[in-house]
């Protein structure tokens, strides 16, 4: 895992927004820096960063921007009318001139060493992609973009990309070419090129699947912008019991009822945990487990890491024992 919320490197700092401006259909660009000026810390392609809204909501959004420009964090968010309200927030308050809590850099999608890379995009999902590009372009790596996306406005920083990649970039705009072949993408691309996916489920589910072919096993990145499932009541069905969860620092003893969420019943206690999507795709409310069989429901931990992972993510993990010891 790369760095956690919390390490060294991570800030929480108020950041103005100092513009706004639409780079695709129903997605605002929001360019934040200190007040004063000034560098903000470094970050690197696939880095995310957590915003808190006027309302309190918090939401993580992938910075967009160029590393080259120290003095901003760039994100894009995509007005998600039947979200969770984060996105509406954003694209309905004027938040130019308004000054926000913003927390991070982390970079859970980090760029691995490869001798080129394939990059697969869907909608929004192309912000944390868009950086890597630029990257690899000043690295002189061999890359590849394919974008997909509903019809021609929705594909999101297009003049961009095309600037940067020309024929490198494969945009597919849905209404006339139907979605993008990613067989043939994945049959075109050396073996020994990364694969960094970013877009909506059904999307990434059949990269997943085609990169675990026999014919095709190849090293996948992927970064999910939703949860595994639908929604965190989906995972917290009438099935779980409840359990135990000892603070160990705080020399507490909770209980988990079968409808709450940990993060919850710990927020009670430790209003200031660390937490965003709340759905377990962000990775910022991870905690080290110190005993007990955590029950892992997230997108972060990969299912080959889980027997041996010693963090969980306590908004949507459960536990299979009767207790469980954490490290807050
Ligand atoms: S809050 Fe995002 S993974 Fe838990």
């Amino acid at each position: 895992m790369s760095s956690d919320l919390g390490s060294p490197r991570t800030t929480t700092e108020r950041l103005l927004v100092r513009q706004a401006r639409w780079v695709a259909h129903d997605v605002v660009e929001l360019r934040l820096t200190r007040a004063t000026g000034g560098a903000l810390p470094a970050w690197e392609p696939g880095a995310h960063v957590e915003l808190t809204l006027p309302s309190g909501l918090r939401r993580a959004y992938s910075l967009c921007g160029d590393v080259a420009d120290s003095e901003a964090w760039t994100v894009a968010v995509h007005r998600v009318p039947e979200g969770r309200g984060g996105s509406q927030e954003i694209h309905e308050s004027a938040l130019v001139g308004r000054e926000l809590e913003v927390r991070g850099p982390v970079n859970r999608f980090p760029l691995v060493p490869a001798e080129g890379y394939l990059l697969l995009a869907g909608g929004i999902g192309v912000t944390p992609l868009l950086p890597m590009a630029r990257e690899l372009t000043a690295r002189g790596l061999p890359w590849r973009l394919v974008l997909g996306a509903r019809d021609r406005s929705r594909l999101v920083y297009a003049e961009e990309l095309v600037a940067l990649g020309g024929e490198q970039v494969l945009l597919v705009p849905q209404d006339e070419a139907g979605l993008p072949d990613l067989a043939a993408e994945l049959a075109a691309s050396p073996p020994a090129y990364a694969v960094y996916a970013c877009g909506p489920r059904p999307m990434l589910d059949a990269v997943t699947a085609l990169c675990r072919t026999a014919e095709s096993a190849r090293a996948l990145h992927v970064e999910r912008f939703t949860a595994a499932h639908d929604t965190v009541s989906d995972q917290l069905g009438t099935s779980d019991g409840e359990f135990e969860v000892v603070l160990s620092r705080s020399g507490l003893r909770l209980t988990v009822p079968a409808d709450r969420s940990v993060l919850d019943v710990v927020r009670e206690k430790l209003p200031d945990i660390p937490y965003s999507c709340e759905e377990g795709y962000c990775g910022s409310c991870e905690t080290a487990v110190l005993a007990g069989l955590p029950d892992h429901r997230d997108t972060v931990i990969e299912p080959p890491e889980r027997p041996t992972a010693t963090t969980m993510m306590i908004c949507v993990s459960r536990c299979d024992s009767p207790v469980l010891e954490l490290d807050l």
